[in-house]
């Protein structure tokens, strides 16, 4: 029988994790293609509680790319495109052993079907990898955070149509080849369960592409198709790189019933099941027989190759990557009261929690309970590649930034995370979500900050881009020193 840990791992990855789109800017520099998140707008401030995700038609789609970058923040980020040597000093002199980051496959195929991949944006992310390594930070990279090229999206339909696996399969297999020394830990889609709340941003699937009620169908035929193409990463990454280990990534979210009532905890089960599926297909290799019954009574009906069943047995991932950022409360259809907002999954409002100033409910015990019913379920590592607190933050006259409210939500959740691993869970390591501030996910706001290190950039892009240290980012760095045990 294998040793419990008590203490984390010597070899602990501490770091932090950001993507492209969020970070990069140049959305059009060096052969870049169009990626769905550069046409996607800045949510109004009254609106940023409300996670309305967009789906947008084809004709939107087509105006966007008209209109001007002020827009659309993600066309702009930060600027790591040019500033990571900058960047990378600072999470050097933080003590990152990793930093998390996406590859955007609007770089190597700019329009996702094109017959070679483009030079210039392999070379920088050789550039990118090289300078993590000399600062010896290992690379954790995302196949797909969300970037999809544009392209699919408007001439395949994205993930709703096949031949996006093997379009896929062709990038993981170019970027594997190319960064084979370089990088050992990959990570296929980022938070794939979102393809259930999000069938733009996760799938590219368009508003016009499908009908209303064949909407959920389409959205689990893409998820299939993204199953296998995950698969293909995963064959590729063990064939191409012996030393490598690729994992699966979804929202690890966990899910409380609203009250005792035998109905609550069922609808509870139900909505645990939008993440446990996803890791299910790709831990264990087939689809769960819960999901039969499922599809059947959804009217469901998954088109599947002869050899798929075998594509997925054969090709199971190493580890389990997951975000964390907070819970959910389910309840009996009819029988819900007040809506909380939330990373992708609405919930109800937990009377014992306090929620961020988005809305998002926070729940550091819950990071434990997740923690340990994926390990029991799976008994693989896991890895935590996202957490954090988005927040405002005010730059003192003396322009240094005073965010203890961030030091303590990642205090209590580190807590909760040493609790989880003295439990019995093996755990690779933990990544904050935007050690720099980077633009917001869902919002595109720049206010909604989660760094150790402040950019001066606004919401409508004004600023210096400087960046400078929080005082979290201090305590971030004494938190690595000395292994997580002084939080
Ligand atoms: C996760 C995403 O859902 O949450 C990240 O993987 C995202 O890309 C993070 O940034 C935080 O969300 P937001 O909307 O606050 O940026």
């Amino acid at each position: 029988m294998m040793k419990r840990e008590t203490s984390l791992p010597h070899n602990f990855l501490w770091g932090g994790a950001v993507a492209a789109n969020q970070v990069e800017g140049a959305y059009n520099e060096d052969g870049k293609g169009w990626a769905i998140t550069d046409v996607v707008k800045r949510v109004k401030p009254e609106d940023r509680r409300k996670m309305a995700f967009p789906f947008p038609t084809s004709e939107e789609v087509k105006s966007f790319m008209e209109m001007d970058d002020e827009h659309f923040p993600k066309r702009y980020g930060i600027d790591f495109y040019h500033r990571y040597k900058e960047d990378i000093a600072l999470f050097k002199e933080l003590g990152f052993k990793a930093l998390r980051v996406s590859i955007a496959w609007t770089r190597i195929y700019p329009n996702g079907d094109d017959a070679e991949p483009n030079e210039a944006g392999l070379k920088f992310y050789d550039n990118l990898f090289d300078e993590l390594l000399k600062n010896d930070i290992e690379p954790i990279v995302t196949l797909s955070h969300y970037e999809m090229p544009l392209n699919l999206s408007l001439e395949y339909g994205g993930w709703t149509n096949r031949k996006l696996v093997d379009l896929f399969a062709q990038y993981a297999e170019t970027v594997m080849t190319r960064y084979k020394d370089k990088v050992k830990y990959w990570i296929t889609f980022n938070e794939i369960n979102c393809i259930l709340m999000s069938p733009y941003i996760s799938a590219g699937i368009l508003r016009d592409q499908v009908a209303e009620e064949d909407l959920l169908e389409a959205q689990y035929q893409a998820a299939h198709h993204q199953f296998l193409a995950s698969a293909k990463a995963v064959e590729a990454c063990h064939r191409l790189i012996p030393d490598g280990q690729i994992g699966c990534m979804v929202i690890g979210m966990i899910n409380y019933p609203n009250s005792p009532h035998p109905e609550d905890v069922l609808e509870t089960l139900y909505d645990q099941r939008k993440t446990f599926f996803f890791t299910d297909v790709q831990v264990r290799g087939h689809y769960p027989m819960y999901m039969q019954r499922f599809f059947e009574e959804h009217g469901i009906e998954i088109k599947k190759q002869p050899e798929d069943d075998q594509i997925l047995q054969n090709n199971l991932v190493d580890f389990i990557s997951f975000s964390y950022y907070m819970s959910s409360v389910s309840a009996r259809p009819g029988a819900g009261g007040e809506s909380a907002a939330g990373n992708l999954l609405t919930s109800l409002k937990n009377p014992y929690l306090e929620a961020s100033d988005w809305g998002w409910q926070i729940d550091p015990v819950g990071l434990r309970l997740i923690m340990n019913m994926f390990y029991e379920r799976y008994e693989k590592p896991l890895f935590i590649v996202e957490n954090g607190l988005g927040a405002f933050d005010k730059v003192e006259d003396d322009g240094r930034i005073h965010d203890d409210y961030r030091i303590e939500y990642l205090r209590q959740h580190l807590t909760q995370m040493k609790e989880a691993v003295a439990d019995g869970v093996e755990l690779l390591g933990y990544t904050a979500w935007g050690p720099i501030d980077l633009i917001s996910f869902s919002t595109s706001e720049m206010s909604k900050r989660y760094g150790f290190i402040y950019v001066d950039q606004d919401d409508d892009g004004n600023g210096t881009l400087e960046r400078s240290r929080k005082d979290s980012f201090y305590w971030y760095q004494k938190v690595i020193a000395t292994n997580g045990e002084e939080l």
